[in-house]
């Protein structure tokens, strides 16, 4: 419970770090982002951010700050591995100046969502209860104080999950889980993720695919 809790009090301080980025000053150009995002980034994600092959995140309507912070994670500085290791998408972000992936966060968060749908509701019924309660029993935080209560994320850390596919969600905490993904500040995601069941993690995938 320690991290967590420890997860928790530290929100506080990531948000000061959070509100720091955002003050920098602004290098947005979205027709740049536009650009860039209908000749590279539409071959998989949709040049709308609309992805339509599961194992490729929605980014349409994601927080651009979350965005921003993900491509910077990508991206190896210095001859250091990247904070967040992924073959495509570290190839991906190591020819975009930060005022690319400033434009290309502000563009596809401004973007309208095409939410994906769960396929089983059964099991969503059963990730509801997680989502919104969580799991006293084995500490799994309800997943609602941090992404909200209707899955659009709190600006400007935690990330949007409602109507993303539930592929690409079950491999993220999969990943949590097993430490491969490890860019989480103050190591939240891994640690709740540590704490779920595959089935745990299955249902909560299936429930936010459909949140809205
Ligand atoms: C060849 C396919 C491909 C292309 C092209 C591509 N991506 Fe990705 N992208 C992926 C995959 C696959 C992932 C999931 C990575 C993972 O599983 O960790 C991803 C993840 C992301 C994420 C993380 C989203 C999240 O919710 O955490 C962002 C942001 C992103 N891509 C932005 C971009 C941008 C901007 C471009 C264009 C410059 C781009 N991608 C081009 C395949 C691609
Ligand atoms: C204490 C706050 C907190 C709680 C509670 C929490 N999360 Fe998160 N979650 C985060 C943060 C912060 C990130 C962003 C990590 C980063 O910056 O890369 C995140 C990221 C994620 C991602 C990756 C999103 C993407 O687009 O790649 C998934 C999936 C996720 N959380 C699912 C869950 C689920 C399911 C629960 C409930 C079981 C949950 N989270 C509870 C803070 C939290």
């Amino acid at each position: 419970m320690n991290r967590v809790l420890a997860a928790a009090a530290s929100v506080a301080l990531l948000s000061c770090a959070a509100q720091a980025l955002a003050q920098e000053p602004a290098a947005v150009d979205l027709a740049k982002g536009k650009q860039i995002a209908s000749q590279v980034c539409v071959a998989c994600h949709a040049a709308d951010g609309n992805s339509v092959i599961p194992a490729n995140p929605k980014l349409a309507g994601q927080i651009p700050e979350y965005l921003l912070k993900q491509l910077r994670d990508f991206k190896s500085e210095g001859g250091k591995p990247a904070r967040r290791q992924n073959p495509i998408m570290n190839g991906m972000v190591a020819t975009l100046s930060d005022a690319d992936m400033r434009s290309l966060a502000a563009y596809f968060g401004s973007q309208t969502l095409r939410p994906a749908v769960a396929q089983d509701k059964e099991l969503a019924a059963q990730g509801q209860k997680l989502y919104r309660g969580g799991d006293a029993v084995t500490g799994v935080p309800a997943c609602a104080g941090c992404h909200g209560p209707s899955g659009a994320g709190i600006p400007i850390e935690f990330p949007r999950l409602g109507g993303q596919f539930s592929e690409y969600v079950e491999a993220q905490l999969k990943a949590f889980k097993s430490g491969a993904r490890a860019n989480d500040p103050n190591e939240m995601m891994r640690t709740i993720a540590a704490r779920m069941s595959d089935q745990q993690i299955k249902a909560v995938a299936q429930y936010v695919a459909g949140l809205r």
